[in-house]
């Protein structure tokens, strides 16, 4: 007999479940297509230069040491995230309205924000689009949240946005609901609302009272510029909305395992910040205690220092263009080959991933037959492709959609 006897397996985590399966495959040419890492064109995962140029600084800076942080973090970090993603202009920063958190990367920042919201807002309904980053639901579960719905989001028919249902879904979502909104670079349909429909979209939150909670993972990445990227969370602040935007430096700085990332809070009133900063502390202290100092050390680093900053971005664009590229590259291979369908959304999509149109059959026919390793919901992140495998690609895809 064993306290444990009663504990059900749980499901494998599809993603890191497939990248496991990819790397015990011994087959020449597989692809790995699965998780959103960035790769060369040699399909080699990148430690940025600026990244390497921070931690050589950071390394022979005697006067850093290995003490605790304090509960919320580096401050010069998450000012400076904070910055990032605002602009210094911003009247939330003006006014003294706004802060942020340093966390354990951008889930870490969701889960810190929902605990709050669940614990001191008494929040218990969240929405998150249909289909959404599949960690969305767990952690705002994990965080108190007693219920999840969807709103409509990607349309098969159109292989693109479905506005209309969106809209319709948060018209009738009750009010103080939260929302969970994808700052640019829809993970994983890579489909965007326009500016005219986040517009639309900023009316209805607003008319509903819904609570914005922004998932920030792509600023920089996804169009190779830090401005654009952050425009509709930009917006929505200048509309005036209380909102929480959990940004992530796993993508913009290739840093995946240091887990850095900061919990925007955009608040109406200064006087709330104290208060508000006082009951996040206790959720931190309640959960890891503090975080740790290295990924955010270097991003702090970086951003504070006009050369590196400079390096930085040049980086940004290195990533960004190249997975452009690759989008084009794989619409042309699968035109020139005559696939079955319109490939123009491979194009028309933005970030790290396409949703290729694929169902489950045909996504799993890739993995068996062909070794393109890609999710059951015919998500592909462009990052696993090279101008040495795009062809080999298009084929598979050429052939599952054909035979
Ligand atoms: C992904 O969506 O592939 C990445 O964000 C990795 C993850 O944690 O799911």
């Amino acid at each position: 007999m064993s306290w444990f006897c009663d504990v059900e397996l749980g499901p494998p985590i599809e993603v890191f479940a497939l990248t496991k399966q990819c790397t015990e495959d011994t087959f020449e040419q597989k692809v790995n297509l699965g998780v959103g890492a960035y790769r060369t064109n040699e399909g080699k995962p990148w430690v940025l230069p600026v990244v390497r140029a921070a931690e050589k600084a950071l390394a022979n800076d005697e006067t850093l040491n290995k003490e605790y942080l304090p509960v919320l973090g580096i401050d010069a970090f998450s000012s400076a995230a904070t910055r990032m993603l605002l602009g210094e202009e911003s009247p939330a920063l003006v006014e003294n309205r706004a802060f942020g958190v340093q966390t354990l990367s951008g889930t870490g920042a969701l889960r810190v924000g929902a605990e709050f919201l669940a614990r001191n807002l008494g929040k218990t309904v969240f929405y998150y689009s249909s289909p959404t980053w599949e960690n969305h639901k767990l952690v705002f579960k994990n965080g108190g949240f007693l219920e999840g719905r969807e709103y409509r989001y990607w349309s098969e028919k159109t292989r693109g946005l479905d506005i209309d249902g969106f809209l319709e879904d948060l018209r009738n979502a009750p009010e103080g609901a939260v929302i969970i909104l994808h700052a640019c670079a829809h993970n994983p349909t890579g489909c965007d609302p326009t500016e005219e429909q986040w517009r639309q979209i900023a009316e209805v939150v607003k008319e509903r009272k819904l609570f914005p909670f922004f998932d920030s993972a792509y600023q920089g990445f996804a169009s190779g510029d830090l401005i654009k990227d952050a425009a509709t969370v930009r917006y929505f602040v200048q509309q005036g909305f209380e909102l929480f935007c959990a940004q992530s430096f796993a993508k913009n700085f290739g840093l995946y395992n240091e887990r850095v990332g900061n919990l925007t809070v955009v608040l109406n009133n200064a006087e709330l910040v104290a208060p508000v900063k006082s009951q996040i502390t206790l959720v931190i202290r309640g959960m890891y205690s503090n975080p740790p100092s290295h990924g955010a050390r270097i991003v702090s680093y970086v951003l504070s220092n006009p050369d590196l900053y400079n390096q930085w971005r040049d980086n940004i664009r290195t990533m960004s263009s190249r997975i452009i590229e690759m989008r084009k590259k794989l619409r042309e291979a699968l035109e020139v080959l005559g696939t079955p369908g319109d490939w123009t959304h491979i194009t028309n999509q933005i970030g790290m991933f396409s949703y290729t149109g694929l169902n489950e059959i045909q996504s799993l026919h890739m993995v068996k037959k062909h070794h393109v390793y890609m999710l059951r919901s015919g998500r592909i992140s462009m990052c696993g492709l090279t101008p040495s495998n795009v062809d080999y690609v298009a084929k598979a895809i050429y052939e599952t959609l054909t035979t």
